[in-house]
């Protein structure tokens, strides 16, 4: 199947959209100004992802897309959290995200924080209030917020990034690397093909391919974003480049060179495409999307 991805992906940004304004309207209320900042990050662009995947992954177990919009909607929000927390001056300091200025930048850097405290406890809030959306389907979504918990946190992008700032300056292995990548950015990724797998009643089997396939997805999407910032445009991509070798930052070319590091992520790939063969044309998406790293440019 030949299919058309840049509409797929432009049609599902459109559904996501539509439910994070739902979930998150930029209502005046006591606490006006940490709203206004969640709202602003969350809707100042971005490829949403996280999100098209976890729909992406119920549709190729059979599943309702929109049915796990709640799920996907929380994985988002938790996303945009993790990029507020990571521009602040006492992580990478940057003063660019999705095209505009940073959460710091535009209000100041305690309101940050809070916006993003404030979009990581939704996100949980959101997932507890589907429980009657999924009656009789508790257990599954138990699972899927444990595993969500798991990944977001210390054992996943929390370890990752306290991981990724203490390699900063500091020459590391190529395993150190893998490790840090796979947390800080593999292991949210992950869980987003896992929920909605999960959440759509995929069979074990489903799941276990389905994981596979989002490991290597996810190692391919840090390995890809290391790349950008060395090769790609900062006005496609809206965020600064160059700024991981000026922090320092351990990353897949600086450890292996940039040819090496674009073949890794090729074999990441075909990898990860081949961990659907046994789906049909409805995984065609997953697929695509994973192709879709080695060309993207934002
Ligand atoms: C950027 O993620 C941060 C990383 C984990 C590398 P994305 O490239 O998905 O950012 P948005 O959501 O499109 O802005
Ligand atoms: C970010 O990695 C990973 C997160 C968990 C946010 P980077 O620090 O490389 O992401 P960018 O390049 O700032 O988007
Ligand atoms: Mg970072
Ligand atoms: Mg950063
Ligand atoms: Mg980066």
């Amino acid at each position: 199947m030949n299919m058309d991805l840049k509409a797929y992906l432009a049609e599902r940004r459109g559904l996501v959209n539509r439910a994070l304004e739902a979930y998150l309207p930029a209502v005046r209320g006591p606490a006006f100004r940490v709203v206004q900042a969640m709202h602003y990050s969350l809707f100042a662009g971005g490829k949403r992802l996280r999100p098209i995947l976890c729909l992406a992954a119920a549709e190729a177990v059979g599943g309702d897309p929109s049915e796990v919009l709640p799920v996907a909607c929380a994985l988002e929000m938790i996303h945009t959290y993790s990029l507020i927390h990571d521009d602040l001056p006492a992580m990478d300091d940057d003063d660019l995200r999705r095209g505009q200025p940073t959460c710091h930048k535009k209000f100041d850097e305690a309101t940050a924080i809070l916006a993003g405290d404030g979009l990581l406890t939704a996100a949980f809030q959101i997932m507890a209030d589907a429980a009657s959306r999924f009656e009789g389907r508790e257990r599954d979504l138990l699972a899927v917020i444990r595993l969500i918990a798991a990944a977001a946190g210390y054992p996943g992008m929390v370890g990752g990034q306290m991981l990724d700032l203490q390699a900063e300056g500091r020459k590391v292995t190529l395993k150190e690397l893998e490790t840090i990548h796979r947390m800080k950015t593999g292991a949210l990724l992950t869980a987003s093909v896992r929920s909605g797998a999960v959440m759509a009643g995929g069979t074990r089997a489903e799941v276990t391919a389905l994981t596979s396939y989002g490991e290597k997805f996810g190692l391919a999407f840090q390995v890809t974003d290391d790349l950008l910032d060395v090769e790609g445009e900062a006005g496609e991509m809206g965020k600064a480049t160059g700024m991981d070798a000026q922090r320092q930052k351990a990353t897949y070319p600086g450890v292996l060179g940039r040819q090496e590091a674009k073949e890794w992520a090729q074999r990441l790939v075909e990898t990860a495409v081949a961990d659907l063969q046994d789906f049909g044309p409805v995984a065609e998406p997953l697929r695509e999307v994973a192709r879709y790293l080695l060309v993207r440019r934002s």
